[in-house]
């Protein structure tokens, strides 16, 4: 397997203001060290995937306008570090120095004050709009009894469901027929589905970096090796998808598939741009990779709705190297468990196949109450939405007062922040916050290799009260981490 390369121009455009960063700190501070400096938060940062070689020595010192002896001392310093792995005879590949992983930092103890009851921040998913729920499911126990001189099992979902669904994606401009559709339990069942069809022990992955924790580990579980690509938050929605990485991440893993988050991407929210979806179609089409779409969070648009389905784009209209996948999950309830593929009616028989070894269908009830939900989401969406957009906002300014050196990544739709904070801290942090009432996903969980230490997620998906709550336990167990501010490195408390 050919060893994946990063060109020098991405180095040095993701190393942005290194220098000035590194003046601002400590104007004695030499370059090579600086530069070390900033490398090595890019890894931590999950933006330098391991594993992958760095752009020759000489090659960087002509794109950063650098000595050639500045980036040998820096690969040095790397190298010593640990972050650098040299092999004879072959470029040098990104590492993470042992013991990363568990930090072994140490915390005292505390107990919430007061109030000890836990806001938990380590799901992204709302409470049931119970009164539409509840209708939905009157309304499917008028419809059983049609279906109750039948045997009730259907591997690829009954036909008044995937009638709604195609409907659906026609009205965002993909032609869809219910041949297309098949109902899943959830959008993670889906995508587990989807891989064991697609996919072989060993074949690799491209994934967004970061992404969707349980998609990662559903694409260990079947032994498939999740190739990240960088996620750019900082260049919004236009250049957040490093669309480059991704068709040369393609070409030099030969991935079989792409699981990606286009539509209000979970953690960070992004949501990719027009020229980018035709972009990502042509190069599913160029590589013959499978591209699945995981549009879960589609309906939970806050500042403008989603351009259309990625499928919808390219040369060939409705391509079958994409594959899509929805959920009722989040644009409704959880506990719905209904989520469908929409795929090349082949794809479709093949996967109902497969299905038979894992369950034998979506239990009626639940696609009858999912479907009478979608036929008629418009005031549902809309409340869910407002709500979306209040709590955002409650959680940004509790942010700004109590932490206000973290940087969120806003995206325009979903329901949580991804957040810089100023120390790779995240493990520690979410080991801390229960102390305080908080339950947090750390950032390493929605990456690969160790990476986001300095990141975590906040959903927003809790009414406001509970998000100051939230915050401000958050807040306190990063103070106890006694981070220092200037050097960017966690110091123990005893
Ligand atoms: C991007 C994404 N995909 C899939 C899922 C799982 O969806 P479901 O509950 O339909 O299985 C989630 C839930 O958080 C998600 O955020």
């Amino acid at each position: 397997m050919m060893t994946r390369a990063l060109g020098a121009h991405s180095l040095a455009r993701d190393l942005g203001n290194w220098q000035d960063d590194s003046n601002r700190r400590s104007a004695a501070r030499p370059a090579y060290r600086a530069l070390a400096e900033g490398i090595r938060l890019l890894v931590h940062d999950g933006r330098i995937p391991l594993g992958v070689a760095l752009p020759s020595e000489r090659e960087l010192a002509s794109v950063l306008e650098l000595s050639r002896t500045t980036i040998t001392s820096s690969y040095s310093v790397l190298r010593d570090e640990g972050y650098l792995i040299s092999r004879q005879g072959s470029r040098s590949t990104v590492a993470l120095p042992h013991g990363t992983r568990q930090n072994g930092l140490m915390f005292r103890a505390h107990l919430p004050d007061s109030d000890n009851s836990v806001v938990d921040l380590s799901y992204a998913a709302m409470a049931a709009p119970a009164e539409a729920v509840e209708q939905a499911y009157s309304a499917a126990l008028q419809s059983l009894p049609q279906f109750l001189p039948t045997h009730g099992m259907e591997p690829v979902g009954i036909a008044a469901l995937r009638d709604v669904i195609a409907e659906r994606y026609r009205r965002r401009g993909l032609d869809t027929a219910p041949e297309q559709i098949m109902v899943t339990s959830g959008a993670q069942h889906a995508l587990r589905l989807l891989l064991s069809v697609l996919t072989a022990p060993g074949d690799r992955v491209l994934i967004d970096h970061p992404t969707y924790p349980n998609a990662l580990e559903a694409i260990r579980r079947v032994g498939a090796r999740p190739v990240p690509v960088p996620i750019r938050p900082e260049a919004g929605s236009s250049g957040a998808w490093d669309l480059d990485g991704v068709r040369s991440a393609a070409r030099q893993t030969a991935a079989r598939m792409a699981y990606l988050i286009p539509d209000f991407h979970n953690p960070t929210g992004l949501c990719l741009d027009e020229s980018g979806r035709e972009e990502l179609s042509k190069i599913a089409r160029e590589t013959r990779m499978m591209l699945v779409v995981d549009e879960t969070m589609v309906d939970l648009w806050l500042d403008a709705p989603s351009p259309g389905p990625v499928a919808a784009y390219g040369p060939g209209k409705g391509s079958a190297d994409v594959v899509t996948i929805g959920s009722a999950a989040k644009s409704f309830w959880g506990g719905l468990r209904v989520g469908w593929i929409r795929a090349d009616p082949a794809l479709i028989t093949r996967l109902a196949g497969a299905r038979a070894a894992v369950d034998l269908g979506t239990p009626v009830m639940d696609q009858l109450a999912a479907a009478h939900l979608l036929a008629d989401d418009e005031l549902v969406l809309a409340r869910r939405r407002a709500e979306l957009r209040e709590q955002r906002s409650a959680m940004l300014d509790a942010l700004a007062d109590r932490l206000p050196d973290w940087v969120p990544t806003i995206g325009s739709g979903g329901m949580s922040l991804w957040l810089r904070m100023t120390a790779p801290v995240s493990t520690a942090l979410a080991a801390t916050a229960p102390n305080y009432g908080v339950l947090l996903a750390a950032g390493p969980r929605f990456g690969v290799e160790g990476a986001f230490e300095r990141f975590v997620r906040l959903p927003y998906a809790r009414v406001a009260d509970d998000l100051r709550r939230g915050v401000n336990g958050v807040a306190m167990a990063y103070e106890t981490l006694a981070v220092d501010r200037d050097l960017g490195e966690p110091r123990l408390v005893i």
